[in-house]
């Protein structure tokens, strides 16, 4: 089984203040990342992972001030740079970065990943997103989130046009010949000569080919049109479900397509989105799980889930449904997943209060209900079982972590050896790249 940790809001969300974070440390201190690099490298973890945001959350209460004084979503660094320092302390464990489909440029993007799978030695990962949040839109000019089919068709073509680039210098084509002069050859380098509804790039690629062709794409969208585009490029996809059911009906509808789209459904994992505290002692585990219920004031914790939604839960009248709350999210452009767990346990025509929010943002924000909190036996058992009945294919990205980098300590030093001794993680790195690492096929 593969294992990931995604970083993203390792300081987040009053994280950085629960004991065992970040002690004479704050972020973004590369030193901080250089500790974590090394110690999840120690335990042959697959790969750190950044998720971004590029705005200040600003959807509650029409107004960033609630986000910047407690921390909800911000502050976010431009990890490239990072993981480029990060690649220099170690030597085989994979970066995953994220970037937006519907913000950035495709040439700019294929371009800077060719360059960090060099400096890597190929061990990037692309998470390619669609973004959902308005603050981040209104940095890159649009007044409203665009259209979430639209935001879609936009990612298939800028995967389209990066897959086009990374090809378009082919692997042998530098000769670097000192006696003749020749530095490469012109049959090998071609345009691309891409011309498509939000793209127009001639090509072809004005770099050296990489170590793995191109970075492993990886893909998190859970809506319909995110599991089709999953299916149409993704070597490893991010899977945001939570509960045991709809895990299994993620996993049997990325098959579906993937076999509709003729790839072998064997071939893509998926990394389980799920947060962990391992400890000596199951107790001493619950009770750091419950130290999420005091971490976030109320204001703290709806900014949090307002941005995620798009709803300004500070507008919200004092009554609505579970429907209603669902038609808000898609009339602002917002994920249709993003309320599916409600919709799954009452359905669309429960009452919910303003009170029944407050309750719902704690546990968006903090993650509570999805903490799976216990010894390295609980864990791995129950790592063990969701793997099993969801194919036995990908892994797990543990997000989130409630300390870091005290759960980055716990991971390796207490859970991977009970995964090791189950015969379920492996015991040293094989191959070079995090291709070979994750199990992902050769980039054609
Ligand atoms: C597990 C997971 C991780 C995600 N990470 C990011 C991220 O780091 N940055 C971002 O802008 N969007 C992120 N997204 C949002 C997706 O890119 C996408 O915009 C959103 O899920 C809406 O698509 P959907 O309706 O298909 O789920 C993430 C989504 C999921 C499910």
């Amino acid at each position: 089984m593969s294992l990931a940790l995604d970083l993203s809001f390792a300081h987040h969300q009053g994280r950085w203040r629960l004991p065992g974070s970040w002690v004479g440390s704050t972020f973004p201190d590369l030193k901080m990342y250089q500790e974590i690099a090394l110690a999840a490298e120690r335990g042959c973890l697959d790969m750190i992972f950044f998720g971004d945001g590029t705005g200040i959350p600003s959807t509650y209460g029409n107004s960033i001030d609630a986000a910047v004084h407690w921390g909800i979503g911000w502050p976010r660094q431009d990890m490239s740079p990072f993981i480029a320092a990060l690649a220099q302390t170690t030597s085989h464990i994979g970066f995953g970065l994220t970037y937006s489909s519907t913000f950035m440029h495709p040439y700019y993007v294929a371009r800077l990943l060719n360059s960090l799978d060099h400096i890597t030695d190929g061990r990037i990962a692309f998470n390619v997103v669609t973004s959902s949040r308005a603050a981040d839109a209104a940095n890159y000019g649009f007044a409203k989130l665009a259209d979430h089919d639209a935001r879609y068709r936009r990612m298939e073509e800028f995967v389209d046009v990066c897959r086009d680039l990374w090809r378009s210098v082919e692997p042998d084509a530098f000769v670097w010949n000192r006696e003749t002069g020749q530095v490469a050859d012109p049959a090998k380098v071609h345009a691309i000569d891409h011309a498509g509804e939000f793209f127009d790039v001639k090509g072809p690629l004005n770099t050296v080919p990489s170590p793995q062709g191109a970075p492993v794409l990886i893909q998190a969208g859970g809506s319909p049109g995110g599991i089709a585009a999953s299916a149409r490029f993704a070597d490893m996809v991010f899977g945001g479900a939570w509960d045991p059911v709809q895990r299994v009906r993620h996993r049997t509808d990325l098959d579906a397509e993937l076999a509709g789209n003729g790839r072998d459904p064997q071939s893509v994992g998926i990394l389980w989105d799920i947060q962990v505290i391992v400890g000596q002692e199951r107790s001493e585990a619950l009770a750091r799980r419950d130290q999420l219920r005091d971490v976030l004031p109320w204001e703290a914790a709806a900014t949090f889930l307002s941005n995620q939604t798009g709803l300004d839960l500070a507008a919200l009248p004092e009554k609505f449904t579970v429907g209603e709350l669902q038609a808000e999210v898609i009339a602002r452009n917002a994920s249709p997943m993003s309320f599916r767990h409600l919709i799954a346990k009452y359905g669309e025509d429960h009452q919910m209060t303003r009170n029944d929010l407050v309750d719902e943002s704690w546990r968006a924000a903090t993650g509570y209900d999805h903490t799976v909190a216990g010894s390295a036996e609980d864990v791995a058992d129950y790592l063990e079982e969701s793997y099993e009945a969801t194919g036995s294919r990908g892994g797990f990205m543990i997000s989130h972590p409630q300390s870091t980098p005290r759960d980055v300590v716990d991971t390796v030093g207490l859970l991977v050896p009970e995964l090791r001794r189950r015969g379920r993680f492996r015991n040293s790195y094989e191959g070079t790249t995090l291709r070979d690492v994750l199990g992902v096929p050769a980039f054609e």
